[in-house]
C-alpha cells in the first residue's frame, strides 16, 4: 500500500509544474545557480524533485548541499540563550541592519539559524534563505570542508572560485572554539557575504520570475518567532521577555572596554582576533 501510495503521489506531482518554492525546490535551484549560473524553470526542477526520498526519510538536502541545516524563524533569545557575547551580537545585528533577518551559524551543531525581524515578507524570507545557503557554503570553504559545489566549475568568475579565494584569504576567518570546524567567519567575511548575497539575490529574483516561478508566496517552513529589532532591543513578538541579554543602547563599540572587566576583554580579543 505504501508503495502504491507513493507511486500515485509521484505521478500526481509529476503531472503539474509547481511554481511555488518549497525548500527542496529552492535549494536545488540555488545549487544549480551557484554551479552553472543558470536558473532552472519550474518544470525542470519538478522533474528532478526526488519525491520518493522525501517520503521515505528525513530531508537532509540542505546539509548535503550547503553543509548546514537551515532553520527558519526560531526565537533568537531562546536559541542563543546566554552563550553569545553581547558585543558580538551587536556587531552581527549591525551587519544585518538593512535586512529583515539576521543569520546566525552555529558551527558546533551545523545549524544555520535565520532569525526574522518583525514585518518580514515573502521576498525577505526567500532572500534570507538564499543568503543562508551562501553563508553556509562559504563557512564550509574556510574550514576546508568538501562540498559538491566546489568541484563543479573551472570558470574563473564562478562561485567555486570565490570560495577558493576566501579559503586562502586570512581576513575571512577567526579561530573557533575547536569543534568540528576550527574557523568561524570574521565580521569582514559576514559583511562580504551580505554584499554578494544582496547583489546575487537581486539577479536571481529577476531570472526566477522570467523562468516562470511564482514569488508572491512560498512554502518554506518558517517558525513564528520574530525579533523586534528597531532599537536593538531583544523584545520578541511571541515572547513576553523579562530576561534581557543585551545591554542598553547607550554602550557603543568605542567605549565598551570601560564597561567590561579585564578578563572579559581578554576573552573578547581572543575570540575576535584574526589569524
Ligand atoms: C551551538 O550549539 C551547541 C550544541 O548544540 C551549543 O552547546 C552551543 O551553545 C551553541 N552555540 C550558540 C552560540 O548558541
Amino acid at each position: 500500500m505504501l508503495i502504491l501510495h507513493i507511486v500515485f503521489n509521484y505521478f500526481a506531482v509529476r503531472a503539474v509544474c509547481l511554481k511555488t518554492l518549497n525548500e527542496p525546490r529552492f535549494i536545488q535551484l540555488i545549487d544549480t545557480y551557484l554551479k552553472k549560473e543558470i536558473v532552472a524553470s519550474p518544470c525542470e526542477i519538478n522533474k528532478r524533485e526526488p519525491i520518493i526520498f522525501y517520503q521515505l526519510g528525513p530531508m537532509l538536502l540542505d546539509l548535503k548541499i550547503c553543509g548546514f541545516k537551515i532553520i527558519l524563524g526560531r526565537s533568537m533569545t531562546q536559541t542563543l540563550k546566554h552563550s553569545m557575547k553581547e558585543v558580538h551580537l551587536k556587531k552581527i545585528k549591525e551587519i544585518y541592519r538593512d535586512k529583515k533577518y539576521i543569520l546566525f551559524p552555529n558551527t558546533s551543531n551545523r545549524n544555520m539559524y535565520i532569525f526574522f525581524k518583525d514585518g518580514s515578507e515573502t521576498d525577505d524570507i526567500l532572500c534570507a534563505y538564499f543568503h543562508a545557503v551562501l553563508l553556509s557554503i562559504i563557512i564550509c570553504a574556510i574550514n576546508d570542508c568538501q562540498l559538491p559545489v566546489f568541484h563543479n566549475s573551472n570558470d574563473v568568475k564562478s562561485f567555486a572560485q570565490v570560495c577558493k579565494m576566501l579559503q586562502s584569504a586570512d581576513w575571512s576567518r577567526i579561530p573557533g572554539k575547536g569543534s568540528d570546524f576550527s574557523y568561524e567567519p570574521s565580521y569582514e567575511l559576514l559583511s562580504y557575504v551580505h554584499k554578494i548575497a544582496t547583489k546575487e539575490w537581486n539577479n536571481m529574483r529577476v531570472f526566477l520570475i522570467r523562468t516562470g516561478w511564482d514569488l508572491s508566496k512560498h512554502l518554506l517552513m518558517v517558525d513564528e518567532w520574530r525579533v523586534c529589532d528597531e532599537n536593538l532591543i531583544p523584545k520578541e513578538t511571541s515572547l513576553d521577555n523579562t530576561e534581557h541579554m543585551y545591554t542598553p543602547d547607550s554602550i557603543s563599540f568605542d567605549d565598551f572596554e570601560e564597561n567590561f572587566n579585564e578578563n572579559e576583554i581578554e576573552l573578547l580579543t581572543d575570540f575576535f582576533q584574526r589569524t
